[in-house]
């Protein structure tokens, strides 16, 4: 089976595609690089914006996966007019020609961030979606454009991920866990913003399981699915994170406990794509903060750059190269020893 990962050079494509390319998948990846590339070199690259692809472009392939766009609300804020043109026109775009050129299945990678601000209960995807910030709108644009266009011989799948976290080696240090795991080692303290609020988890084996689960599916299986490693508090979240150091480690942590406002607090049931897609999630904050020790020997400086989305947009929109910048951190990180 050929596919085209449209942002396969992410944080989560990154992971995912080795893993297509064992079970025997041809891969090719359409991609601006934002952020490198740190894939496999039997993967074919296309180094397009997805704007430049036409219907042509797509005839040979029977999947299309979008992983791209503004991956988070920090990007979504600083340039609202390109968030809603990569996160809601691209994905319909993308979606719009694949269907012409009579691809079988699109993947969407949509997120929880669409629920906005809920009132504690546990959402399913027949819930009322609420976000009134740019990402979360515009990821809710993206997901129905392309869910719009389903029929009996073009098959979409959205997947409502929550917080992913975790290794890759595109590395992000600027999701939740990631986050709170590099100030735990660099400051040995974790900042917890608001305790009480509300964040399904995804561990990046999870995330990658469920689009491997996706891909499989039978072509008769469309739909929205959310997918979470599990629910938990922001406090909850600190908290493991603090014990599964410790525990690794032998280093005492401190917790910094804040209570400033949140506009994202959502918690959700995976029931429906345990059923349709099998998706049995297996990982947690444990695992997760796990997998980040045993890579640690592969982080260029805990501040580099490159692991950061909003710095490197910022250096981009300027003209900077972001490998510029990363080699300039990871020297001044060697430099002091860390
Ligand atoms: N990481 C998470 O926690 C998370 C959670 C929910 C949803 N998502 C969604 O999953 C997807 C992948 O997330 P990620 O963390 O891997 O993102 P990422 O920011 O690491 O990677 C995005 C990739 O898309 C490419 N790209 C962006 N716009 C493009 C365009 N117009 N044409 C070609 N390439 C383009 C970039 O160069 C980059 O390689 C995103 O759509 C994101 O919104 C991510």
């Amino acid at each position: 089976m050929k596919l085209l990962i449209a942002g396969g050079a992410g944080y989560i494509g990154s992971v995912l595609i080795p893993k297509l390319l064992d079970r025997g998948y041809e891969v090719d990846v359409a991609d601006l690089f934002w952020f490198g590339n740190h894939l496999p070199t039997n993967v074919g690259i296309l180094s397009k914006d997805i704007f430049q692809l036409v219907a042509d472009d797509l005839r040979s392939y029977d999947q299309v996966i979008f992983l791209a766009g503004l991956s988070n609300d920090p990007m979504a804020e600083y340039s609202p007019n390109k968030n809603f043109i990569f996160n809601a026109a691209a994905p319909a775009y993308l979606s719009y020609i694949a269907k012409i050129a009579k691809v079988k299945r699109f993947i969407y990678a949509s997120s929880c961030s669409v629920y906005g601000y809920t009132v504690n209960e546990l959402y399913d995807e027949t819930r009322q979606v609420g976000s009134m910030y740019p990402y979360g709108i515009s990821k809710l644009q993206g997901e129905q454009a392309a869910t719009q266009l389903i029929d009996k011989d073009f098959s979409v799948i959205a997947l409502r991920k929550g917080t992913v976290s975790g290794y890759s080696p595109r590395m992000r240090f600027d999701l939740i866990i990631n986050t709170m795991f590099k100030n735990a080692m660099k400051s040995r303290t974790i900042t917890i913003n608001n305790p009480s609020i509300w964040r399904p988890i995804l561990s990046i084996e999870d995330a990658v399981t469920a689009y491997i689960r996706s891909i499989e599916a039978s072509y008769g299986i469309s739909g929205i699915f959310n997918i979470a490693s599990g629910n938990y508090t922001v406090g909850e979240v600190g908290d493991s994170v603090k014990s599964a150091i410790e525990e690794r480690l032998s280093i005492h942590i401190n917790l910094c406990i804040k209570h400033l406002q949140d506009f994202r607090n959502y918690k959700v049931t995976t029931e429906k794509a345990q059923n349709v897609l099998s998706f049995h999630p297996t990982g947690n904050v444990k695992s997760i903060v796990g997998n980040l020790i045993d890579n640690m020997d592969k982080y260029e400086g805990w501040d580099n750059p490159a692991y950061s989305n909003i710095q490197c947009f910022r250096a981009l929109e300027s003209g900077i190269e972001i490998h510029d910048m990363a080699s300039t951190a990871a020297m001044a990180s060697s430099a002091a020893g860390r």
